[in-house]
């Protein structure tokens, strides 16, 4: 595979139906060496604007007719975009020597379909991460929350888009959050196991690295908001918004975390026999006692990707593939110095309930081959072309509205004032995205200011 030179032109499957799969092929879309794009069946209509449905449902349970598939179609590199396929093992079974595949293995994307697993590899590799314990039964994880005097964290070990952990502010909510996982079974397998963990305090950073392997190319911080409520409040959902640079860390600090998280995490999977290429992201707190792990994801994050696609400056397809035929060293890519921000519209009773099927009203296109967008740009997440230019919303995160602008108040505004032309029954989103780096350069200067007077 590492052999492997880029084509000319290559027939690119993007699979993944979301927001983060917009904004890629939209980047992709914009690189010279891009023959047909695909996208999944079930794609939104952001993404069917740019690429062709796959007639069949992209699922290995169809792996025979999908092989002879992506033969027919001359399909040369394929994308995985979320983590299900990855946890499902389709990059070990599509994989050929002609084909590569963007994403980790079945075995190296343990590191997030498996909460467990990513703790004992942070605990074997010194990765610093918060203190706790793996319960594999009720009566255990009953006891382990009971006997805590410290506030903590319940999390599904197993995937559940985001909405598995619960940060608990006392033991009572500790208990229901254990009950709900293994008892109501609201994860279904996903929380069969729990993971319960000291509750930590500090800002977010989301920092995502490209790796083939060997070579780990940290990409620009982001830090996302998960949260369903202004002000940090609600429920846990897959993300509300994000903004991309964080002034959080510095150029040394994010050695440190290069040295610290991610050197670490990959050497700890070789001498495992585990090869990692795609994209590893580390959710990471910074506390007081340094940055901490929370959790490791195994692929662009969502909103995430929406703010780093905003910036990404060069040829993500070339990126992508070298990537993941293991020469990342030779990608030449940068960021736009501007600062993204987006903001999640979406759909009411979301991370709960939701309806489909509403009308969406002021979505403008994505502009398609501009390399030097202005934005704003809409990504689609749940939406759903029913009938040419009618747009129905079509899960819970509908839209990613995303700017830039020179600071991040600016990026933040214009794309608070962009989600705000959504319009859909039941619409709603954060009007806060920032809030807490905003907050923070204001005490910070309100500081400098008392100490210059
Ligand atoms: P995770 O899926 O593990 O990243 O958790 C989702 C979110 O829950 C994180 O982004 C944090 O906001 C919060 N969270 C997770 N673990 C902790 C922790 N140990 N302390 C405080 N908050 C946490
Ligand atoms: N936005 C966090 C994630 O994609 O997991």
């Amino acid at each position: 595979m590492s052999s492997l030179s880029l084509p000319e032109k290559v027939n690119v499957l993007l699979v993944g139906a979301g927001g983060r799969e917009h904004a890629i092929a939209w980047r992709l879309c914009q690189s010279p060496h891009l023959g047909k794009l695909w996208v999944d069946s079930n794609a939104n209509a952001g993404l069917l604007a740019l690429g062709s449905a796959c007639p069949e449902e992209f699922t290995l349970r169809r792996k025979y007719y999908l092989e002879r598939w992506l033969a027919q179609e001359n399909i040369g590199f394929i994308i995985i975009g979320p983590e299900g396929p990855l946890a499902e093992g389709m990059v070990d079974a599509l994989t050929t020597p002609e084909r590569p595949i963007f994403g980790p293995t079945k075995a190296a994307a343990r590191l997030e379909w498996d909460k467990a697993y990513a703790k004992t590899i942070m605990r074997q590799t010194s990765i610093p991460t918060p203190e706790g314990r793996v319960c594999t039964t009720l009566g255990s994880a009953l006891a382990y929350v009971t006997e805590r005097d410290e506030p903590c964290v319940v999390k599904a070990t197993g995937l559940c888009a985001g909405k598995g952990v619960t940060v608990c502010k006392d033991k009572n909510e500790a208990i229901a959050a254990v009950r709900k996982c293994m008892e109501s079974k609201e994860f279904g397998d996903a929380g069969t196991s729990v993971v319960i963990e000291e509750r930590l305090e500090g800002q977010e950073v989301s920092i995502l690295a490209l790796v083939d392997g060997r070579t780990i190319t940290l990409l620009d911080t982001c830090q996302d908001h998960k949260q369903v409520g202004d002000g940090d409040t609600g429920p846990n959902t897959g993300g509300m918004g994000a903004f991309c640079p964080t002034p959080l860390l510095s150029d040394a600090d994010l050695q440190a975390i290069a040295r610290d998280v991610f050197v670490p995490a990959v050497d700890g999977l070789r001498r495992q026999g585990i090869e990692f290429r795609g994209v590893l992201f580390a959710g990471l707190m910074l506390t007081h006692a340094g940055p901490k792990v929370l959790e490791f994801n195994c692929r662009f994050g969502d909103p995430e990707a929406q703010v780093l696609m905003a910036r990404f400056q060069g040829d993500l397809l070339k990126t992508l593939w070298l990537t993941a035929t293991g020469r990342l060293a030779d990608a030449q890519f940068s960021f736009d110095p501007r600062t993204a921000c987006c903001v999640v519209v979406c759909s009411e009773g979301y991370p709960g309930e939701i309806c489909k099927g509403m009308p969406i009203v002021g979505l403008e296109d994505l502009p398609k081959a501009s390399t030097s967008p202005i934005g704003p740009f809409f990504f689609h997440s749940g939406t759903k072309a029913e009938k040419i230019g009618k747009i129905v919303t079509n899960g819970g995160r509908i839209v990613g509205a995303t700017a830039l602008g020179d600071f991040l108040a600016e990026a933040a505004r214009q794309a608070t004032v962009a989600a705000g032309q959504i319009s859909f029954n039941g619409a709603f989103y954060r009007k806060d995205i920032g809030h807490r780096v905003l907050n923070h350069i204001q005490n910070a200067k309100l500081v400098k200011n008392h100490e210059a007077v």
